[in-house]
């Protein structure tokens, strides 16, 4: 099986649950303390052994592409100064952290319609993919975890946590069944998406992480051609299908997912990782246990 080096990261959807922070800044920038979102995502990748990255955006979202370029001026007005030497260590090294790529998805059709922008970027490999606004943190990185996973059983494999009961109608549901001498991973026949109260199968719903064979693009391209005009492909129906084909494993990953991409989950990433960071993580928690004194 092949070592799988290609990471997908769509972040070309609308943003629309965190406007108006989203109109004209892509929510895939809004900072988690001191660093945009999608550079936790790219450093995730990286720490997994992924060398080559493909960002999809759309119109307006060229600081993503700025991101990770050099910015001259920038560094110029940092180096050689030795109080600036780390920011400028620091500033530098995102431009250096990956082979990134960029391509536009140029209608809003959906995570499925969005992936097969990649299709040639990928080629006849499996790859990973990280949705653009889930953030997780773990010692052992989520993307790492998956892909072993893939090269140990060859098949699709979804990253799954149990999420609330009051809240699985927002995800999806999995049937997913335990495999013999494994704690985590799970084969999985079945996704209902966004299922309501009688429809839930296990409180098991994918969250942001997916390593997929190269045959997804076909399925997606077969998935599409068969949408009528104005309804959306889902990914899930990719899953599926592979489900049913017994390609598909759930892995209960290690991690603390935030979802940056709804308002609360914002506030959660910026709270819980200020109060880790070696910079400000002590005087946040003395902020915070001040003021929750007087609510
Ligand atoms: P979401 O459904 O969370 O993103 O897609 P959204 O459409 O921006 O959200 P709302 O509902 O309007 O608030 C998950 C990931 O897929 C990307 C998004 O950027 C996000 O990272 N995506 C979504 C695309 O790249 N293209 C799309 O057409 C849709």
């Amino acid at each position: 099986i092949m070592k799988i080096r290609k990471a997908i990261i769509p972040a070309a959807g609308l943003g629309t649950r965190v406007l108006p922070a989203s109109k004209s800044m892509p929510k895939e920038m809004l900072p988690i303390v001191d660093k945009p979102t999608i550079q936790y995502l790219v450093e995730e990748a990286v720490n997994s052994g992924i060398t080559d990255i493909l960002i999809i955006t759309n119109r307006g979202k060229g600081v993503i592409e700025d991101h990770f370029d050099h910015s001259f001026e920038l560094e110029a007005g940092l180096k050689g100064n030795p109080s600036k030497e780390k920011l400028y260590e620091d500033v530098k090294a995102v431009a250096n952290l990956a082979n990134i790529y960029f391509i536009r998805q140029k209608e809003t059709k959906g995570l499925a319609h969005a992936l097969l922008c990649g299709k040639s970027f990928v080629g006849n490999e499996p790859f990973a993919v990280l949705y653009g606004d889930d953030v997780i943190v773990s010692d052992d990185p989520v993307t790492a975890q998956l892909t072993r996973c893939y090269e140990k059983y060859d098949k699709g494999i979804v990253g799954v946590n149990e999420v609330p009961e009051e809240l699985i109608r927002l995800y999806c549901t999995l049937d997913v069944s335990p495999i013999e001498g494994e704690e985590k991973a799970m084969t999985c026949r079945r996704i209902i998406e966004k299922p309501s109260p009688d429809q839930i199968l296990s409180l098991f719903a994918i969250l942001g992480r997916v390593v997929l064979p190269p045959e997804t693009f076909e399925l997606i391209e077969k998935g599409l051609a068969n949408t009528p005009e104005g309804e959306e492909f889902y990914l899930t129906d990719v899953f599926t299908e592979l489900g049913m084909n017994d390609k598909l494993i759930a892995y209960n990953f290690d991690g603390k997912r935030y979802d940056m991409g709804n308002k609360l989950g914002i506030m959660e990433a910026n709270c819980e990782i200020a109060l880790k960071h070696p910079e400000i993580g002590e005087s946040f928690k003395k902020y915070l246990k001040d003021l929750v004194k007087t609510f």
